[in-house]
């Protein structure tokens, strides 16, 4: 299907109709498409790739959604059996006859995510919950199949990749492919309220602060590989602490706030400066740690009007916890997030002392509504069914850049702006669309089990 016609479908049924009319073209020109439903149909498929946590749950949330007609999960993709067969295992007790996913459409290895997508036909929805390092590769191989796409944040982790998935992107919203990105802060019914008043309760915004310090969390830490497996593969197991596979804990963590706070403000923050360091680096049995993370970070955000953003991230045991969230205005101040990554209820005060006494208006909970990870798959469900643009990829790929432009000054000492993170040459993982199973980590340990870490003021345009 060319561009042209693809933009000229106007609702699902007509994209089948026309679609399934190819099949039988492609199929009497001998083109193997492995078609598992009937075209013209309004089942929608789905085929999950990265078949983790995040993957289990969104492909759940898919399954869940509530609007009009049939779906299903067809075909499923990861780099490891064990995990695809207990992802399996438990959307098919959750889910039961929505999963629709027999051995000989579960892929194991770096090109299932080919093999996964070439289940599905064009209009159907391929889900991407890898390590973000693979989004590009994921998400080029879907727009070129006219796939719609749910795929996790961050999206990308350097100025390389993001380049090539704005692209990418741009190509999605020409094909007018739904694309939901994982920033479920967009979707939470409080934080939306919230967004449309923010201006009349709190004035303009001036300042923003957000917090997430707790201890440390997910594979931010690590401590020496084994060698018994394979270091690729040990390093995508352990994807927090390299920043090639997931642009660390400063990116994953801490790019909801950034997200949700630059939301509120309607811009990207043009510059960055930070602090940031390690503290412990080993463990209290003295085993040196590995990663390449700080487990501090203060970086200070400026946008074009002047404006302020502060982010606070911390992985610390047995200090002060805060996750947490808050815009400031002229008039007034609000909280954005009361705790978590979007937890409600979000509030707004007048003046800057949060008392009760201040109150201006407190998110009401919508019954049914409460969910931001159900909402931001029911929001793109109802868009692929009635044919509504709906495209987040160039959002998100803006979001994952101001988290990589805070890490990057943090991690050089320099003031990093939008357009430098953007620009930067350094490609994390330039081999990535090579891998398979035998191939070497982008980053091979030292004699001493070590990779290259930051180092803030010696290596200034790279951060490692
Ligand atoms: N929106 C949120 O609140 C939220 C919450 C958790 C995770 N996430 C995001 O979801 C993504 C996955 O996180 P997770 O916690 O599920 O991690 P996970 O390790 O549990 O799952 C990732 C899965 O991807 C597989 N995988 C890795 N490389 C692959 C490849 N090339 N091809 C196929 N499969 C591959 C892994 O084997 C693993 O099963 C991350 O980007 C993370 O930031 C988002």
């Amino acid at each position: 299907m060319n561009e042209a016609s693809s933009q000229n479908l106007s609702t699902r049924r007509e994209f089948l109709k026309t679609t399934g009319r190819l099949a039988a073209v492609s199929a009497l020109a001998g083109v193997s498409v492995p078609y598992v439903h009937a075209a013209g149909s309004d089942a929608i498929q789905i085929a999950l790739i990265g078949c983790g946590g995040r993957g289990t749950g969104a492909a759940a949330n898919a399954l869940a959604t509530s609007p009009q007609g049939p779906i299903k999960l067809v075909a499923m993709a990861d780099v490891f059996e064990n995990r695809l067969n207990s992802s399996y295992e438990n959307l098919k007790r959750q889910s039961g006859q929505q999963v629709d996913v027999p051995p000989d459409r579960r892929f194991v290895g770096f090109d299932g995510y080919k093999k996964a997508m070439d289940c599905l036909q064009p209009g159907d929805i391929a889900i991407f919950t890898t390590p973000p390092a693979f989004r590009w590769l994921h998400f080029g191989y879907a727009v070129g199949k006219n796939l719609n796409v749910f795929m996790e944040k961050p999206v990308t982790c350097d100025g390389p990749t993001s380049r090539r998935m704005l692209e990418q992107a741009e190509a999605s919203v020409k094909k007018n492919l739904k694309v939901g990105v994982g920033l479920m802060s967009r979707h939470s019914r409080a934080l939306q309220t919230l967004h449309s008043r923010l201006q009349d309760d709190i004035g303009d915004v001036i300042l923003m602060r957000g917090y997430r310090m707790h201890a440390p969390a997910g594979s931010a830490f690590s401590t020496r590989w084994p060698g018994d497996s394979s270091e690729l593969l040990w390093q995508i197991q352990h994807f927090h602490s390299f920043l090639w596979a997931s642009g660390g804990c400063y990116s994953d963590f801490y790019i909801h706030h950034l997200d949700h706070l630059c939301w509120m403000k309607n811009a990207w923050p043009i510059k960055a400066q930070s602090l940031g360091g390690r503290h412990y680096k080993e463990t209290h049995d003295g085993k040196p740690y590995v990663d390449q993370n700080f487990d501090s970070y203060a970086v200070e955000y400026t946008f074009e009007d002047g404006a302020k953003m502060y982010m606070d991230g911390r992985c610390m045991n047995g200090c002060n916890d805060i996750y947490s969230s808050y815009a400031h205005g002229s008039k007034g101040i609000a909280v954005v997030s009361k705790s978590s990554d979007c937890g409600f209820p979000s509030m707004t005060f007048k003046g800057q002392n949060m008392q009760r006494s201040n109150m201006i208006w407190q998110s009401p909970v919508i019954q049914g509504q409460q969910d931001p990870y159900l909402n931001e798959w029911n929001d793109l469900m109802e868009a692929i069914r009635g044919n509504k643009p709906y495209n987040e990829a160039k959002r998100g790929i803006e979001a994952s850049l101001v988290s990589s432009m805070g890490r990057m000054a943090a991690h050089t000492g320099q003031e990093i702006t939008f357009e430098d993170m953007l620009n930067c040459e350094h490609e994390f993982a330039p081999d990535l669309s090579k891998f398979d199973m035998g191939s070497p980590a982008p980053l091979v340990a030292d004699a001493n089990g070590r990779y290259p870490i930051p180092m803030p003021g010696i290596n200034r345009k790279r951060e490692y």
